[in-house]
Formats: structure tokens, sequence, C-alpha cells
């Protein structure tokens, strides 16, 4: 794939969580990015060094560092920035899980508001107004522009009403991302993207949940009725999109990201159990047998869609995986990666990132 880029060195958040890590993986391995990347991360329960061991293998010390830090620690952030000199930041991390937003805000608002702030603060102080072939990129999420009817589309226009402590706290990140572009000339750019899904997903997401609890036999949360609508994109068509605009989008713009492809919860968990009976034997009804309609999720905000014909038009956007496919590869990386799911399901996981990594 042949996308130039100018940046010598990126610093890139949240970079042993689910998108970050693939994103870290897409740039040394899809479009063979020769500079050096920064992997900033506090490693919360969501961060797994793991999801980058094969990168730290082939690339640590030379291309590729980990930094075990908190964006909520200006100092440590501020420290970063002085010993690498980022000309690009790439902000992945954030509390993501809209159910723990539910149960305890708290972490969402320090990490995903006041995070953002030390970054932006970091980047104004370092970058000293020397804004030239600097970028600092923010990830954001469909869900910042509220719930949807039956029809319509969420635009880069389209006003602002999250719902959800978690689409709260992104909104608020990018109004001040976006602030700190018109305030201070910061070079920001944001993509709100829609749902991903694909290998390295904390299985707390509906599709890594329903897939490992087919394979272990329990039942299927389904909330409410299962007619919320989401619309699904393979992680790595994200990255897509995101490396797309770091390097040809706008200064100062927001460009949406999404997999048109629409999905009552439902009809995507009936579609799971039929992909998993196909590879396990067992018939598709025993696993349909297992779905069970649950409580609501307060707030539960019944329908997203994203328009993405900005960066479609403008930047040479396209999907590159389409839904079978994806979810074919995403079952697959779950039924065959057995250790870093036991790993993850045990909470193991965290005892292995800190023999086989914070120790060497
Ligand atoms: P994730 O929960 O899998 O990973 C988040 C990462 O951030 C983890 O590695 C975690 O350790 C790290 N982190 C959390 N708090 C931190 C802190 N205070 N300091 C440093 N690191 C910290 O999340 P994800 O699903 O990969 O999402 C990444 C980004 O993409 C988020 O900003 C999210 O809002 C956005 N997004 C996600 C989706 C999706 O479907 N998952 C869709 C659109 C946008
Ligand atoms: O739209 C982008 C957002 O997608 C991101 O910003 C978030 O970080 C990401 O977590 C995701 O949010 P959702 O709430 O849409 O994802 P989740 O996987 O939690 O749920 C998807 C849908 O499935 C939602 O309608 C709730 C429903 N659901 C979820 C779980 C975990 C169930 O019915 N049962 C479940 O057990």
């Amino acid at each position: 794939m042949n996308i130039n880029s100018q940046y010598q060195c990126i610093l890139v958040t949240g970079g042993a969580g689910f998108i970050g890590s693939n994103f870290i993986r897409f740039l040394f391995e899809k479009v063979n990015y020769k500079g050096k990347v920064i992997n900033v991360d506090s490693l919360t329960y969501a961060g797994n060094l793991e999801n980058v061991a094969d990168i730290a293998d082939e690339y640590g010390g030379s291309q590729y560092f980990f930094e075990k830090v908190d964006i909520c620690n200006y100092q440590a952030v501020d420290a970063v920035f002085g010993n690498y000199r980022p000309d690009c930041v790439i902000h992945f991390a954030a509390e993501s899980h809209v159910d723990r937003s539910i149960h305890g805000p708290k972490d969402f608002i320090y990490t995903n508001i006041v995070g953002t702030f030390n970054l932006l603060e970091a980047s104004r102080r370092w970058w000293d107004g020397d804004y030239d072939a600097r970028r600092f990129h923010h990830i954001s999420t469909d869900e910042v522009y509220g719930s949807l009817g039956e029809t319509g589309y969420f635009y880069e226009t389209t006003p602002y009403d999250p719902r959800s402590p978690y689409s709260a706290s992104k909104a608020s990140s990018d109004h001040l991302v976006m602030a700190y572009y018109h305030t201070y000339g910061l070079p920001v750019t944001i993509s709100n993207c829609s749902n991903n899904y694909g290998p390295y997903q904390f299985p707390e997401k509906l599709i890594p949940l329903m897939i490992l609890n087919m394979v272990d036999e329990k039942p299927l949360p389904v909330y409410g009725d299962g007619k919320n609508i989401r619309d699904w994109l393979f992680v790595e068509d994200h990255c897509l999109g995101v490396w797309l605009v770091v390097n040809r989008g706008k200064v100062g713009q927001t460009y949406n990201i999404g997999g048109e492809n629409e999905w009552t919860n439902i009809d995507l968990v009936n579609r799971l159990c039929e992909i998993v009976a196909g590879k396990t034997g067992k018939s598709r009804d025993f696993y349909k047998k297992l779905i069970t309609f649950v409580k609501d999720r307060p707030g539960h905000d019944r329908r997203y869609a994203i328009n993405c014909d900005k960066i479609k038009k403008e930047l040479g956007f396209a999907q590159t995986v389409d839904f079978t496919q994806g979810l074919e590869k995403t079952v697959d990386w779950y039924l065959h990666n057995t250790e870093w799911v036991s790993r993850v399901k045990s909470g193991e996981y965290r005892k292995w990132i800190e023999t086989n990594y914070l120790q060497r």
C-alpha cells in the first residue's frame, strides 16, 4: 500500500489495546513505515502487551519503543515528548467500554478528558508554534452524534448529542482538540468511527464475547429486544482510514469512518452462531438456543449509521474487508489463539506482561 508519510516519529497512545495494537501492526506490516513508533500505554485491564509481542520482538529498540505511562500524569507525558520528540501523535488511549462507563464513569472523565488535555498541552509546549509537518490526530467515535431513528445517517456536520458517560467524555475530548486548533493553531485532525471488530478485541465487547461464550457453551446475552443497530467495520480498515487522515487529511477537519454495514444485534449474533457452527461441527441451532434476552443497557442508543462519503471522496478511502470475510477471520483468530484467550479470560495476561515484558 503506497501512502506517503512525512512523519519520522509517531507517538501512538493506547497501543496495547485493541485498535491501537492493530494500528501499530498495520504501520509495520501493511504500510512498511520506516520511522519510529512510541507506544504510550498505562496497561489498564484493556491493555495487553501480548497484543504487540511480535512487533516488539521484531522492531523493539530500533523502530518500536514502549513507555508505560498514564496519560493523566502530565509530567510523565511531557518526559516522553522530551525523550523522543515525536512529530506526530495518534491518540487512541481511552476508557472505551460503554457498560463500564455506566457502572463507573470516573476513569472515563480522567483518561478521556484530562488525558487528552495533557497530550494537547505537551504537543503545544514541545512543538512551540512550529507546526509545519506536525500532526495531532484524535481517534473518536460515532457515539458522540447520539442515536438515530430508523432512517438517516451521521455526517461530520451532525450536532453532538452524546448520551452515555463514555460518549460524553469522548465528545468533551473532541471539543478540546478542536479548541486547540482554533485557539492555538495546533495542527489537529479527528476521525469518528463506527463499531470495530477483529483480532485482539477484549472479550467484553459484543463480537468476541459471543464467540467465546459459544466456545464455552455459555448463554449469549442480548440486551433488550436485540433490534439495536450498529455499523460494523473490520479493524484494519479503520487503521487504513486513520492513516489516510493523518497523511492526507486537512488540518482542523473531522472525518467519519464507517463500514456502511448495518446489523441488528440479534441478526449479527445469529450470523455468528452459523459461522461458529461451521467451524466446530456443532449445529447452528445448538448455539442459537444459547441466545438469552437480558435487561437492556440504560440509555441504550438505538441505531448508529455513518456516512463516510467525505473520507472516500477526499482521501480515497474504501473498505477492503467485507463482513463475511471479516467475521470468518475474527472467529478463526479467537478459535486458534487459545493461549491468548485463556490468559485474558483468567486474568493471567497481567502476570504474562510482568514476566515477559516489564522485567526485560
Ligand atoms: P481498548 O479499551 O481496547 O484500548 C484502550 C487502550 O488505552 C488500552 O491499551 C489501555 O491500557 C489504554 N489506556 C487506557 N487508559 C489509559 C491511560 N490513562 N493512560 C494510558 N493508556 C491508557 O480500546 P479500543 O477499542 O482499542 O479503542 C481505541 C480508541 O478508539 C478509543 O479512543 C475509542 O474511543 C475509539 N473507538 C473505538 C471503537 C471500537 O469499536 N472499539 C470505535 C470507534 C472509536
Ligand atoms: O460505535 C463505536 C463504539 O462501539 C465505540 O466508540 C466503543 O468504544 C465501542 O465499545 C463500541 O460501543 P458499543 O456499545 O456499540 O459496543 P458493544 O460491543 O459494547 O455493544 C455492541 C451492541 O451490542 C450494543 O448495541 C450493545 C449490545 N450488546 C453488547 C454486549 C457486550 C449486547 O446485546 N450484549 C452484550 O453482552
